[in-house]
């Protein structure tokens, strides 16, 4: 069997022909294109606004900047994530706190969000962690009562649901990523999406040097080579011929995610006969975009041997996450105690990522599950 990825982009001759066609224009970004992405996500999510930069990463520092938080303000967050999120608190010299995670769907556990709040807080960031959304009523509760702005990750969760509700419409800020082994991609991409007015016109001179002009509107012969830059931006712009393959790969966003969800079903009735096994909980109020189809190893059952072991057999098993405290970084820079986070430490110790993605074919996952049936403890 060739190798098995745990996640991979689906490009098909359709979607290599919108941007080829926009390679063969005079705009290749800062063009029409961006803007049609734009309105294609807004379309798709219902929300009133996106902006579309060139990452994830991107999205979440803007995002954070926008927010206009006095210098050193506590942000809440989940360390059970990609480090992006944090990080994104320490560009902008916030102060990452985390809050444990739930022990049954390894999102950020309300609960320990209320114990973490200071006079400080000003903000919190929740991942939907896997494409399953977290408590968002819970949260929106906490943000109400203590007047938190709420960024919502869902760098895992483009097309997810949370009482039948696109996420996208929940916090302030939403943030996308469109990364390959994402739900779709555009190469490297990302997007923040907002209902606020204000916050909008703001991120999109944040992602372009806080200047109040772009390239297009200084080009024809009305236009004025005059510009202000009223905020410190960066140059976070995607490309037109990316956002031409974003708009070509949206179209099949339900279709991508009808296909995860299957597989993520046909593996939950294979392992219903594994003892070993263990399966996130699935809230009944939502509906998962799978980005990722994550396992816990029960004992006697060793995470290391057997990832060592599914490699061996040419499956590309990962682990997301290591949790944020315990990179050397956040060691040196923050120095937290691991038990301090005794759901978040469990759930590492015993999680695996299987293989995942839309054009994954019977004969794969099957070979998935027959490597996993054989496996001598
Ligand atoms: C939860 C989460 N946040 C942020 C990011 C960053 O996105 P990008 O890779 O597009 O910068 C990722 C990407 O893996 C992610 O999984």
């Amino acid at each position: 069997m060739d190798f098995i990825p745990y996640g991979m982009h689906w490009i098909d001759e359709e979607d290599i022909n919108e941007v080829a066609n926009v390679l063969r224009s005079n705009w290749i970004t800062t063009g029409p294109k961006i803007k049609e992405f734009e309105d294609a996500l807004c379309a798709y999510i219902g929300c009133k606004y996106c902006v579309a930069v060139n990452s994830g990463t991107s999205a979440l520092d803007i995002a954070v900047q926008s927010l206009d938080l006095p210098v050193g303000s506590e942000i809440i967050t989940t360390p059970f994530t990609f480090v992006a999120t944090s990080n994104s608190i320490i560009y902008n010299n916030h102060k990452p706190i985390f809050a444990d995670i739930c022990s049954d769907t390894f999102n950020i556990d309300p609960e320990d969000i209320r114990r973490k709040i200071t006079k400080n807080t000003k903000a919190i960031i929740y991942v939907d962690y896997a494409g399953q959304p977290c408590d968002i009523k819970e949260i929106k509760e906490i943000a109400d009562e203590f007047d938190l702005y709420l960024i919502e990750d869902a760098c895992h969760a483009l097309g997810a649901e949370y009482d039948n509700k696109k996420i996208g419409n929940f916090a302030d800020l939403t943030i996308f990523s469109f990364h390959p082994v994402k739900h779709i991609t555009t190469g490297e991409g990302g997007a923040v999406a907002t209902n606020h007015t204000e916050l909008y016109e703001k991120l999109s001179l944040l992602r372009t040097h806080g200047i109040d002009k772009n390239a297009m509107d200084r080009y024809g012969p009305s236009a004025s080579w005059a510009y202000d830059m009223k905020y410190l931006g960066r140059n976070y712009r995607i490309t037109d011929f990316q956002a031409a393959l974003g708009i070509s790969q949206l179209k099949k966003l339900d279709r991508f995610i009808q296909k995860r969800n299957e597989l993520a079903r046909t593996y939950d009735e294979f392992f219903k006969n594994v003892d070993f096994i263990r399966l996130p909980a699935i809230k009944g109020n939502v509906r998962h975009a799978w980005h990722i189809y994550t396992i816990l190893l029960d004992e006697p059952v060793n995470r290391n041997d057997f990832f060592n072991y599914m490699r061996t057999e040419n499956i590309g098993v990962n682990v997301h996450y290591i949790p944020a405290y315990k990179h050397s970084y956040y060691r040196n820079v923050f120095g937290l105690d691991p038990k301090d986070f005794p759901n978040t430490e469990e759930v590492f110790k015993k999680i695996i990522t299987l293989p995942l993605y839309p054009r994954m074919d019977e004969e794969s996952i099957r070979y998935v599950y027959d490597k996993i049936k054989s496996y001598q403890i």
